[in-house]
């Protein structure tokens, strides 16, 4: 059986606007309803401005009411499972803590952990409320 959320990730990658890297990378977001939002990167030609697919992802799900997230995949296309970027990390973090984060590829290999694993000791709002 195919996991929608991955089938998802893997779809959305296809829209990646990568022309600088070469490098698409799709996202999936789950939230407690079943809600799934999805995002891919966007690049821009200053570099710095680029968007990674799982920030598309997570802020698409909370600028449309999403809070509480059951599960996040991020889909590339390398033999080594690709991790989000440490930005991404602490995005991850702020929003869906300790979530279910499934990293696969094209030729259908992927790993599944959790965000603590990837970010251990991650600084957020705990540390000050
Ligand atoms: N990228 C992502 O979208 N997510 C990741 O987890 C890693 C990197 C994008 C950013 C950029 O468009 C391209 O991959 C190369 O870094």
């Amino acid at each position: 059986m195919t996991d929608k959320l991955i089938a998802a990730a893997l779809a959305v990658r296809q829209n990646a606007h990568a022309p600088f890297s070469g490098f698409k990378v799709g996202s999936a977001v789950e939230d407690e309803s079943g809600r799934v939002f999805t995002g891919c990167n966007v690049e821009n030609a200053t570099y710095g401005l680029t968007v990674c697919a799982e920030r598309v992802a997570i802020f698409k799900a909370i600028s449309e009411g999403a809070r509480k997230f059951t599960r996040v995949v991020v889909a590339a296309d390398t033999d080594v499972l690709t991790p989000p970027c440490g930005a991404c990390r602490q995005i991850l973090w702020e929003f869906c803590g300790d979530v279910e984060l499934v990293m696969t590829n094209l030729q259908g290999k992927s790993e599944k952990l959790r965000l603590a694993e990837l970010f251990p000791r991650a600084f957020d709002a705990s540390f000050f409320r």
